[in-house]
């Protein structure tokens, strides 16, 4: 089996090779800080950032690019199809003092596409190769992107797409290996991480369905590839970088006890309104819990219950309630006992919702 070990972009050490995956309305500067106090984590990157917002001085946007001292390693991703605006958001984000400048060529969602950015760089390696090009004259800290199999179902495209990237000096390419016509239906194609790293010589790492530490090995056994990116498992499990690397280093694997997940939830909350608004705080905090409370007995009532909430103390409430409830091994029935209808957390699978508002 191939050694996982750290790798390097540039001369920025990623250790472990484990990266949090970027996510458009949830890897924002507090669940960010969050999965890195759990540890394991060698890289993070920012929510994908609307170069249109940076460039006409769109205060969301400049917020995006916020982090902590100790977050470092930091990458910044930027979306957009124009190449100025593409190199002064470039030049913004090593201004604010990120590690990395990442430039997403993946996002499925219409309103990205449209205006060329996104996966639509995928389906236009004219404009992508002017877009890097400009950036990498641009910046002195590493450029990176992020990448999709292809565009569409039968014109995969992805090596030649990360090939280009390379010729364009980009350090280090990530693949998602979806086409942005599957979206996030099916699985990813890990076969192109491996195809990939045997063409170029930059770091190579690999996205999609990484969910146990299994796979997680299994992964690296089978591509070769120097890391891998967890988006979707690290929100229902905010332990698994920390796991992983348990496995690696040969440590007995941490296991979160209840305790540790009530004091997860507690800790994020806090987080929240220290990094933002109220309201915008108590909607992330409902938006965890629901992705992370799901396998938890009465995990189902217990998010019906915080969506119920509307006030920090009645969350606050809510959470101690169905600890305690489940700690003592009552069984939880939420606010109205065992006949209160239950709301299900929507589905985050995508950057769609949140690109609505990134690029508005
Ligand atoms: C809610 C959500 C938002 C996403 N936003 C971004 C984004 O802003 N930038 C990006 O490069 N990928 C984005 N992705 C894709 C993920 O980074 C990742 O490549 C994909 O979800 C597959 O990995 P996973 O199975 O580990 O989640 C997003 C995915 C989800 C689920």
């Amino acid at each position: 089996m191939n050694q996982i070990k750290p790798f390097k972009i540039r001369d920025i050490e990623i250790n472990p090779p484990l990266v949090l995956s970027p996510m458009a309305g949830v890897t924002d500067i507090s669940f960010r800080r969050l999965l890195k106090a759990r540890g394991g984590i060698g890289l993070t990157v920012s929510e994908f950032i609307s170069v249109e917002g940076l460039t006409r001085n769109n205060p969301k946007s400049k917020r995006q690019m916020r982090f902590y001292e100790n977050e470092r390693p930091f990458a910044v991703q930027i979306f957009g199809g124009q190449p100025e605006r593409m190199r002064m958001a470039a030049e913004l984000a090593e201004e604010v003092g990120a590690d990395i400048l990442d430039v997403n060529c993946g996002c499925p969602a219409p309103k990205v596409v449209k205006h060329g950015g996104g996966s639509g760089l995928l389906k236009d390696h004219p404009r992508l190769e002017i877009i890097l090009s400009e950036i990498k004259k641009a910046i002195t800290i590493p450029m990176t992107v992020k990448i999709r199999a292809g565009y569409y179902d039968n014109a995969i495209n992805a090596v030649e797409t990360a090939k280009l990237a390379e010729a364009c000096g980009a350090e280090h390419i990530a693949l998602h290996g979806r086409t942005k016509e599957q979206g996030y239906r099916g699985l990813a194609n890990w076969d192109l991480v491996k195809q990939i790293k045997e063409v170029v010589s930059v770091p190579v790492s690999g996205s999609g369905d990484v969910n146990t530490i299994e796979q997680a090995f299994d992964r690296f056994r089978e591509t070769g590839c120097d890391g891998v990116l967890i988006g979707r498992g690290a929100m229902a499990n905010p332990w698994i970088f920390r796991q992983i690397e348990d496995a690696m280093l040969g440590r007995e694997q941490f296991q979160p006890t209840l305790e540790d997940k009530r004091a997860l939830l507690l800790e994020y909350f806090d987080m929240l309104r220290e990094d933002m608004p109220q309201l915008a705080a108590i909607g992330r905090m409902k938006q965890l819990a629901g992705q992370f409370t799901r396998g938890l007995q009465g995990g189902a009532l217990f998010r019906t219950a915080l969506y119920h909430s509307h006030s920090v103390t009645e969350i606050l409430d809510r959470i101690s309630e169905y600890f305690e409830t489940i700690t003592a091994g009552r069984r939880y029935f939420g606010e109205a006992g065992p006949t209160h209808e239950i709301i299900e957390a929507p589905a985050l699978d995508s950057c769609e919702a949140a690109s609505v508002t990134a690029v508005s």
